[in-house]
């Protein structure tokens, strides 16, 4: 009670400006939850150009904003903390277009939301698009995002407006570079990132590892240390001919277009940088994928997040030294057309048309239907009467 006595007469002290008293309000909601530190943030946005775009988006539209806690934003390295402007994008990060968490797929399977954060010295997708966040629901209905490789708890939501506000316990670092993710060494692909350092692709030019590190949208289906051991005497026997090592490593990788876990089924068309056609299999094992002909590996981690794309790890090398340029480029021209078409992306990121019941697609356009949110319509009577005041 005490905190709704106190909006009414905090925003009858506001000037009526909508933004202004948008802020206030969300400012509000966020002190009232014991997220002084996060509000605190919220008010010197405006300090920032990228702050500013997201003050101006938030009130647009449904917006999931995942709210870390004040014990989370002290424990971030004051050097990060201290730089407004890299403190902007991350809090860009944080605030997801749209509102589908009621469509939060079960662990291992995964949800995933565009956010706000298109900073071009952090996000390199195709088409210029805003990097992605994943979360999911463990078997128990807990939620928690995915950050990192690590679990980030959801403790509780609480909505303001149009904007449900998900409690998390850390703060969400963007996605680092390509290079960086395969020379780290928690995810075991230090042997993959040694061979694209060492191999360059058809025609010459830098090697794989940089042209996948600057490449604007890219998946890899990345083979882990032990599946590269696995495979150690195939690969020396493709040593001597690297035509047949670069159309296999190549053959690991989508070239212009980063395909996330929800959009990988049995029966997706998709092509490799080799211009091979990939199948993916789904059985009581998990996922599955070949290409060409090769044998099927699995994916045993998905969604692992770059600046520019995704890394599927898997437990195997897909040994497809065949090419196909022309399919190739031909995948690659299609992905780029596709990217440039701007999309307002409001639903899960590439999940099925039926898995959510609602007008998804690839594009992800899913938006909730439904009978308006009760603590929504709440809050906005409540403001109604604050502002009147
Ligand atoms: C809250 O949302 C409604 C639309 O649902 C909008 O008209 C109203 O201005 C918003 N309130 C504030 C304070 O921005
Ligand atoms: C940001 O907003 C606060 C009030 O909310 C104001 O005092 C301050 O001058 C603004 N800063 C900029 C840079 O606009
Ligand atoms: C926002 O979400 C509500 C349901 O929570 C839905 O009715 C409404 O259409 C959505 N608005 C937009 C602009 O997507
Ligand atoms: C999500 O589901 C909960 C419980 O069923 C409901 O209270 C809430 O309003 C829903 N949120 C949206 C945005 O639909
Ligand atoms: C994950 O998604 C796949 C493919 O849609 C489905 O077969 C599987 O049942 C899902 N698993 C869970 C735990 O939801
Ligand atoms: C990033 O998104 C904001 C809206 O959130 C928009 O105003 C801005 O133009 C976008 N910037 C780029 C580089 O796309
Ligand atoms: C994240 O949570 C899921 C579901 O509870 C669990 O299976 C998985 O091991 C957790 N991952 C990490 C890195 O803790
Ligand atoms: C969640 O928030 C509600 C209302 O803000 C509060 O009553 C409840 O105790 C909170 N639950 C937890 C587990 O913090
Ligand atoms: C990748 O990120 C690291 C850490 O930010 C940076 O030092 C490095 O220059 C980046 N590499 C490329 C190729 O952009
Ligand atoms: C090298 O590999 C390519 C493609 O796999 C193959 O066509 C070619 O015959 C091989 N060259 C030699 C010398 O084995
Ligand atoms: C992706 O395609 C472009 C255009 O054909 C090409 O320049 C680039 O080298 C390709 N990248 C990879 C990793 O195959
Ligand atoms: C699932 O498919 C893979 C690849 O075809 C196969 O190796 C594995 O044995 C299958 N598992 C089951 C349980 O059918």
């Amino acid at each position: 009670m005490f905190c709704f006595l106190s909006s009414f007469v905090f925003l009858a002290l506001v000037p009526s400006v909508l933004g202004q008293s948008y802020l206030e309000g969300l400012v509000q909601t966020l002190n009232a939850n014991g997220l002084t530190q996060l509000a605190s943030i919220g008010t010197s946005l405006n300090g920032t150009t990228i702050g500013q775009q997201v003050l101006a988006a938030l009130p647009e539209g449904n917006k999931t904003l995942f709210a870390p806690t004040n014990a989370a934003l002290s424990a971030l390295d004051p050097a990060v903390a201290g730089n407004q402007n890299l403190l902007s994008d991350i809090i860009a990060y944080h605030v997801v277009s749209g509102n589908f968490v009621n469509q939060s797929e079960t662990y291992p399977n995964v949800t995933i939301g565009r956010t706000l954060l298109n900073d071009s010295a952090l996000v390199m997708l195709e088409g210029g698009k805003a990097q992605v966040l994943p979360w999911s629901k463990a078997a128990n209905g807990s939620m928690f995002a995915l950050n990192g490789g690590s679990n980030v708890t959801i403790s509780n939501m609480t909505t303001y407006n149009n904007t449900e506000i998900l409690i998390i316990d850390s703060v969400l670092m963007p996605p680092p570079n390509m290079t960086t993710i395969l020379g780290n060494a928690s995810y075991e692909l230090t042997s993959l990132s040694s061979i694209l350092q060492s191999t360059a692709l058809t025609g010459g030019g830098s090697s794989i590892l940089n042209a996948l590190t600057s490449a604007h949208g890219i998946t890899v289906f990345a083979p882990n240390n032990a599946a590269i051991a696995a495979a150690q005497s195939t690969l020396s026997g493709l040593a001597s001919n690297t035509t047949a090592l670069t159309a296999v490593l190549v053959n690991h990788i989508i070239n212009g277009t980063s395909v996330y876990s929800p959009e990988i089924r049995a029966n997706q068309s998709l092509v490799s940088a080799g211009g091979e056609q990939y199948s993916f299999t789904n059985n009581a094992t998990g996922l599955f994928v070949s290409s060409g002909g090769s044998s099927p590996v699995q994916i045993v981690q998905s969604d692992v997040l770059v600046s520019n794309g995704v890394i599927h790890i898997v437990n195997g090398v897909l040994v497809d030294t065949s090419a196909n340029p022309g399919a190739a480029s031909s995948a690659y021209a299609s992905a780029t057309s596709i990217a440039a078409q701007t999309v307002a992306e409001t639903g899960p990121v590439g999940a099925s048309p039926t898995s959510t019941g609602s007008s998804g697609g690839s594009s992800g356009g899913a938006v909730m239907n439904g009978a308006p949110n009760p603590v929504i319509l709440g809050v906005v009577a409540m403001l109604a009467v604050g502002q009147m005041l």
